[in-house]
């Protein structure tokens, strides 16, 4: 039987494996990605791409490829609240950063924007630039088992157009197979939670709908109907795919029941019913039927068997988590292997992979799960969940419009209700404050300050090891740079500032003993870097003379307060314990 070598064979092209194979080629390490189907997502699926993705892909280099494709964050704005499209508006929830005191939050969190940038549009930029940096990729080819040695793993593989199976031998494998992997299965990843909570049905289709939108620009329109309750998200949903003449409705079923029939007549009569007017022409281009799940694997990584994505990590869409935080395990992933791979870090650097995503992971599917129940108030509040008399429910939303105490106490309990959804649409603290503790993080001892605010919802910069390296805006002469442009590229960096020559020594020193890539960032006056604003020296923890290292994805392995004779030494020791050797 034929067999193909490589480094890493990333099983599966989805936001997970494209992103994984585009870091590694993008770190010059050669990779074979392997698809069952012969095509990308070919669905909308999922699209919100919030701003910690932006930045990871800002340093892969396909940041303004995104951006020029995606529909930009203005138009995400309004989360409304309705019966139906064209009928009556219940309550509107600004959304994703377009709150003016969340606005302010996202411009000095970030030099990226929050976009919405649909599956089938994100996965041909990623797997695009991944193939031209140097990635092999086959279609129509099924992961189907695979065995570990010491040295590497040899794993079967299926040519689904020829029908005939041959062995890809890597030294590691990413497992980054979707939301049923089988490289989890037959790795024995260990899960908790289930599968199949609840069911959803997915109608893609084409209508222009501006005149019941563009006046209320938003990704997402909710359709709180009686019977939207039904399974699945918690609501009818009407998701805009390209504005706004490209849609998405969300719909319940009962997982008891099974899915319905999706054919055509069905699917229209769904997507008429959410819009609320029957006589607008709409053209079904696709329909497809999934579960929620609420599943988080324990561990990810068995020896050279890495996981990643929805393989992992299975929860429904609320917060728009999925690709965002499969992006994002790739991010923290490629590296190690990369350093790993040409012998700079030991094995046990890739340990660090679980250590520091599975927490991420099994956050991330609790939250989005918690934003479904965190429906039902809205219900509720309307009196649909009090009655099963469809009537009587109708009875019940129209109450609020009555000038009594009774009228007062449900419209204010409504907005409360509304109000309280912002864990879900507005949720920027769980999409930036993760914070990594595990053995390539060097702690300083200093205690953790915890969160001034509610961690969820209001992202809280620092420089303590572990967390993201604060944004800030420094110029080099007439050049603007985010502290985030001047680290990552796949390797070290260490900022200092005014004093701060012996860390600058040290680096030197380092760079000699380890073999890395480490470049030294000075920002002062008088330096390459400079801080007009002041905004770095407000961020950065530490005096003008001490140091902070980031890891080649830009979160924060050490950092000293001040200069240190010991520079040398704790600079190198540091490293050393990042890279797993001490
Ligand atoms: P993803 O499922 O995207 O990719 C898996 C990849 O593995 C695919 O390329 C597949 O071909 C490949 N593969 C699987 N088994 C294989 C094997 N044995 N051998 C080789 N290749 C194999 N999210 C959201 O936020 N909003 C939404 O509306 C939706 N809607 C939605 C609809 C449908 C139909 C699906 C399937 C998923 C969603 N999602 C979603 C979830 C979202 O798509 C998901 O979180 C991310 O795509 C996860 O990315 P991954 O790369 O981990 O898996």
């Amino acid at each position: 039987m034929e067999t193909v070598e490589t480094d890493v064979l990333v099983v599966g092209s989805g936001p997970a494996g494209a992103a994984t194979a585009l870091a590694l080629s993008t770190y010059g390490v050669p990779n074979v990605m392997v698809t069952r189907y012969g095509s990308l997502a070919d669905t909308p699926r999922a699209h919100i791409t919030n701003q910690r993705t932006m930045e990871v892909l800002r340093d892969l280099g396909v940041e303004d490829q995104v951006t020029a494709q995606a529909t930009p964050q203005p138009l995400m704005g309004n989360t409304v609240f309705c019966t139906s499209l064209a009928g009556e508006e219940l309550g509107r929830l600004r959304s994703w950063g377009n709150d003016p005191l969340v606005q302010a939050a996202h411009e000095l969190a970030s030099p990226s924007r929050m976009c919405d940038m649909p599956q089938h549009l994100m996965e041909p930029v990623l797997v695009n630039a991944a193939v031209s940096r140097g990635t092999a990729l086959r279609f129509h080819t099924e992961y189907l088992s695979h065995e570990q040695s010491d040295d590497g793993v040899t794993a079967l593989v299926e040519d689904r157009l020829r029908g005939d199976t041959y062995r890809v031998r890597a030294r590691y494998l990413v497992g980054a197979d979707g939301g049923r992997s089988r490289v989890v299965e037959n790795a024995g990843l260990p899960t908790v939670g289930r599968m199949g909570v609840a069911g959803s049905l997915n109608i893609v289709f084409e209508a222009d709908l501006t005149h019941l939108t563009a006046h209320r620009p938003s990704t997402l329109y909710w359709v709180l109907a009686p019977g939207a309750t039904v399974g699945g998200i918690g609501a009818g949903l009407v998701r805009c795919v390209r504005p706004w003449t490209e849609w998405m409705v969300v719909w319940g079923y009962d997982l008891e029941a099974g899915p319905p029939d999706l054919t055509e007549e069905f699917a229209r009569s769904v997507v008429h019913r959410l819009l609320g007017d029957d006589t607008i022409p709409v053209r079904i281009t696709s329909t497809s039927a999934w579960t929620v799940n609420h599943l988080y694997a324990e561990t990810y990584a068995d020896r050279r068997v890495l996981c990643a994505g929805d393989a992992v990590h299975r929860h429904p869409p609320s917060n728009g988590l999925g690709s965002n935080t499969s992006i994002q395990d790739a991010y923290n992933l490629a590296w190690k292997l990369k350093l790993v791979l040409d012998g700079t870090a030991a094995p046990a650097l890739l340990d660090t992979y679980s250590a520091e995503r599975a927490p991420v992971g099994r956050q991330i599917v609790e939250r989005a799960n918690r934003s479904i129940g965190e429906t039902a108030p809205v219900f509720e509040a309307l009196g649909v969940l009090a009655t099963s008399d469809t009537e009587q429910m109708w009875r019940n939303v129209d109450a609020r419009k009555a000038a009594t105490p009774e009228g007062a106490k449900q419209r204010q309990g409504l907005r409360e209700a509304i109000a309280a959804k912002v864990y879900e649409f507005n949720a920027h603290g769980v999409e930036m404050n993760q914070r990594y503790v595990s053995d390539a993080i060097v702690p300083d001892g200093t205690p953790d300050p915890g969160f001034g605010r509610d961690p969820e919802l209001y992202h809280q910069p620092s420089t303590r090891p572990g967390a993201k390296l604060p944004h800030a805006w420094v110029v080099r002469g007439r050049e603007r740079l985010s502290t985030l442009d001047l680290g990552g590229h796949g390797r070290f960096t260490l900022f200092t500032g005014i004093g701060g020559d012996c860390w600058e020594e040290a680096a030197g020193a380092a760079r000699k003993a380890l073999g890395i890539e480490l470049v030294t960032v000075s920002i002062g006056p008088g330096r390459e870097y400079e801080d007009p604003y002041g905004d770095w020296a407000r961020l950065r923890e530490i005096g003008d003379c001490g140091a902070l290292l980031t890891r080649p994805d830009n979160h924060i392995g050490f950092r000293h307060p001040e200069m240190s004779p010991h520079a040398g030494e704790l600079l190198i020791g540091a490293l050393r314990k990042i890279l797993g050797h001490g």
